[in-house]
């Protein structure tokens, strides 16, 4: 009776080492990973002041809000949401931001507000990972959008990933097959990627990623009583680099991240081909329009997808390094 009970004991202390250590690899009490308030004791006030932040900016400049969210595409689907994205180029870098898929980003210098104010309380704690994260988070809601809860504790990476980017970010034409494998290689699933292209409910297209829809000919889906907009505003089928020339991407509610963009694209006019291409799939339409009927399933998609997508394959524990200054690594 006693051997069985050791030989019991004995079983189930080796199991407990056996899935202890299996546990160690990824959780570990230098590592826990990410986690709700990761600063709850480094910097308890951290959220509090992105937030702040966030809504001083966008009292001023209500742009700033769609670069918080495009950044979170941007930063997370190219590898890792380890503010590479934020990175100026070097003499041997090239950064994110100067590739051509970066085009239109912008609001980088008020990120560095964010970052200061962060840094004014916490010297050297919060990383710019968490704060373009959280910032995006915050941007949603300005716009109206959601509240997502996130958890925290990205670390900053140490190296530009812009060679490789294309092969994460699709362009503006790119065909739904190869969006939706891309998507879901990170784990986001077909209406998880039909949420995200909801922000394309907010901000604006340059002519350079129209053109191609209306000139030499106007590219038949798109709805004719849109037409005449489009030409407009993109005059040129050559459009000058110099001239900032836009379509904005709802013309109907232009600043609320609402399911307007839905009923749009489905009324054939969305502005990027992928857009147009989202209403059209057989494999994305239905969830198009189960997105134009309801808010409510939009926005419950899009926070399960943001959160999914905020935590693609961050760097925790020791890795990488919190940056001192989201444009630069820091020295050694
Ligand atoms: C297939 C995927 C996607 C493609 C090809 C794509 C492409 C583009 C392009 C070409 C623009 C116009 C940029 C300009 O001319 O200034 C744009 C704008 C924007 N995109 Fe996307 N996008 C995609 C997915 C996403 C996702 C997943 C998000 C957010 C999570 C997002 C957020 C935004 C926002 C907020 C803007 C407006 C930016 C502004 O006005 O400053 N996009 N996108
Ligand atoms: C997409 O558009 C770019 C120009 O922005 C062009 O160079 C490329 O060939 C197009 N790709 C496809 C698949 O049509």
């Amino acid at each position: 009776m006693a051997a069985k009970h050791l030989f019991f004991s004995l079983t189930l202390i080796a199991f407990l080492c056996v899935s202890a250590s299996a546990e160690a690899e990824t959780v570990s009490p230098q590592d826990p990973g990410l986690v709700f308030n990761f600063y709850k004791d480094s910097c308890p006030q951290a959220e509090d002041i992105i937030r702040e932040q966030v809504k001083l900016l966008y009292k001023r400049h209500k742009n700033t809000a769609f670069s918080w969210l495009r950044n979170i595409f941007h930063d997370c689907a190219v590898e890792s949401c380890d503010a590479s994205l934020l990175l100026d180029s070097t003499r041997r870098s090239l950064s994110e931001k100067e590739t051509d898929r970066s085009f239109g980003l912008r609001n980088f210098r008020y990120l560095d507000t964010i970052k200061e104010a962060v840094e004014r309380e916490c010297p050297g704690v919060v990383s710019c990972a968490d704060i373009l994260v959280l910032s995006g988070r915050e941007g949603i809601a300005a716009l109206g959008g959601p509240y997502i809860p996130l958890k925290t504790g990205r670390r900053d990476g140490r190296k530009s990933r812009a060679e490789i980017l294309e092969q994460y970010l699709p362009d503006h034409n790119e065909s739904m097959t190869v969006v939706l494998e891309r998507f879901s290689k990170m784990g986001i699933d077909t209406p998880g990627l039909v949420a995200l292209l909801g922000s394309h409910s907010v901000g604006r297209t340059h002519c350079v990623k129209l053109v191609h829809r209306l000139y030499p000919e106007v590219d038949p889906a798109i709805n004719p009583s849109h037409i005449g907009h489009m030409l407009h505003k993109c005059p040129d089928p050559i459009p000058d680099p110099k001239a900032v020339q836009y379509v904005r991407n709802d013309r109907g509610t232009p600043m609320i991240l609402d399911n307007n963009y839905y009923r749009n694209i489905l009324d054939n006019k969305g502005l990027l081909l992928v857009d147009h291409q989202l209403a059209t799939d057989k494999r994305t339409k239905p969830y198009v329009k189960k997105m134009a009927k309801s808010q409510d399933y939009f926005f419950k998609e899009f926070s399960r997808a943001i959160t999914i997508l905020t935590e693609n394959n961050p760097l925790t524990g020791d890795k990488g390094e919190i940056r001192l200054q989201c444009s630069a690594v820091n020295r050694h």
